[in-house]
């Protein structure tokens, strides 16, 4: 039995909010949701001008920052990015011990969480200039991490960065390329990865950036917290969910199957879901899907390519959108909806889809990282319980049980 009173005479206030569906676990001035008018804003700009308008290496600077850079900044940032994109060679040697089937976001977990071994300099928290450098140092080797994930696992030799090349034509290189063959990237398709970088690049407090804030609430080192960040986005209800949609797309395969998939999803004895479809605060139309699903059309056309899964899922999305389930539950196609068919477009495998997006959510966490260690008001994360468990009772020796 628990005894409420107990914990309100000690505590004064005592709430009980399990997935913090309206508890703020922090003070913020990084991004702004709007979920009931699907509103989503990065330091105040819409984020349909910044990917747009703006570029992911300019997105970057201004969650770091707080503003959108001069041009001398953005160059200065760029260049500074672009000097940390190489990683330790000795790391290839820890690449090598894992097995080749292993999924690239074990890969990223292991890696990025050793980089604290690699770079001791930049654990020192209390060192606003080592924030900095560890801050760019994982925005830049994500992508050569991510890289050498996909490159390993296809048995092709891992691309070094090539810092003549923008942020994303340089992993799109690292990715795709292959030694000794010139690789162009199409400008489109690099326009296209730059602006999903953007649209993954913070969302407030979701699981993994909340991870990655309880991690650094303790004084841990931020390699070690962004390692935790990626673990946290692993899984299908969050970052897995881009993987989840398209397989789940290419399941329903055609649209006269869509109804049966309605169907299983409506149903509570079922425990499948519309992936990509419903989210914790927006209660309309994520405005990133808004954006993706027109990019979805720009790479069809510049690849001149189409895939018959997106005319699936822009029928499925349509049938949603009208039942009364969907209406009432307020369920609508979030930004892992269509990012998978145009990641697939480009020729990632589906495994690789949750790699992207850490690598792109990298720069919010970080930003985040850096917001908590210097609130005043920032103490060590430790949520309470509702105890359920047996009161008190006395040991029993094992042969009397
Ligand atoms: N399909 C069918 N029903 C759904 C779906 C869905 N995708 N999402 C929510 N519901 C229903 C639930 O069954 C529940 O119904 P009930 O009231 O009858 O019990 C109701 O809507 C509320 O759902 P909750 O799970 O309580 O909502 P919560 O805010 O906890 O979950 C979540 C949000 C996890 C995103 C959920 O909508 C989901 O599982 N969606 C599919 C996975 C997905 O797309 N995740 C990506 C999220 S965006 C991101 O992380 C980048």
């Amino acid at each position: 039995v628990i005894d409420i009173r107990k914990l309100y005479a000690q505590t004064g206030v005592f709430t009980y909010d399990p997935g913090f569906t309206s508890t703020a676990s922090c003070e913020s001035k990084i991004t702004y949701i709007d979920g009931d008018e699907g509103v989503l804003l990065h330091r105040g700009y819409p984020i349909n001008q910044l990917a747009e308008q703006s570029s992911f290496m300019e997105v970057c600077y201004l969650l770091l920052n707080g503003e959108l850079p001069k041009q001398d900044e953005l160059a200065s940032f760029t260049r500074t990015i672009s000097r940390h994109t190489m990683l330790h060679e000795q790391l290839t040697t820890f690449l090598r011990g894992f097995r080749r089937d292993a999924h690239p976001m074990a890969i990223m977990c292991g890696i990025v969480g050793a980089l604290s071994a690699f770079y001791h300099d930049s654990t020192d928290i209390t060192d606003v200039q080592q924030r900095m450098i560890a801050s760019h140092r994982l925005i830049a080797k994500m992508p050569t991490i991510a890289a050498m994930a996909y490159k390993y696992s296809v048995g092709q030799p891992i691309l070094y960065p090539d810092n003549s090349l923008s942020y994303s034509a340089n992993f799109l290189r690292m990715t795709f390329g292959v030694p000794a063959e010139p690789y162009e990237v199409d400008p489109a398709v690099e326009r296209a990865m730059d602006r999903i970088f953007i649209l993954h690049a913070d969302h407030e407090q979701n699981a993994s950036t909340s991870t990655v804030r309880l991690a650094g609430s303790s004084g841990a080192n931020p390699f070690a917290c962004i390692a935790a960040g990626i673990a946290c986005l692993w899984g299908p209800a969050h970052g897995g969910a881009n993987e989840a949609a398209l397989n789940m797309l290419r399941e329903i395969g055609t649209p006269d199957r869509i109804p049966h998939y309605i169907e299983r999803a409506k149903d509570k004895n079922d425990p499948f879901r519309l992936m990509g479809f419903g989210h914790r605060v927006y209660k309309n139309y994520d405005p990133r899907a808004t954006v993706m699903q027109k990019t979805v059309r720009e790479v069809f056309s510049a690849l001149k390519v189409t895939d018959p899964v997106f005319e699936v899922a822009l029928q499925l999305e349509e049938m949603a959108l009208n039942d009364p389930y969907f209406i009432e539950k307020k369920l609508f196609p979030n930004v892992d909806f269509y990012s998978g068919v145009i990641l697939s477009a480009i020729g990632f495998p589906t495994s690789m889809f949750t790699a992207l997006f850490a690598l792109a959510r990298t720069v919010g966490w970080i930003a985040q990282w850096n917001e908590m260690i210097t609130d005043p008001d920032q103490k060590i994360g430790r949520p309470r319980q509702l105890y359920t468990g047996p009161t008190q009772r006395d040991y029993v020796p094992i042969d009397r049980r």
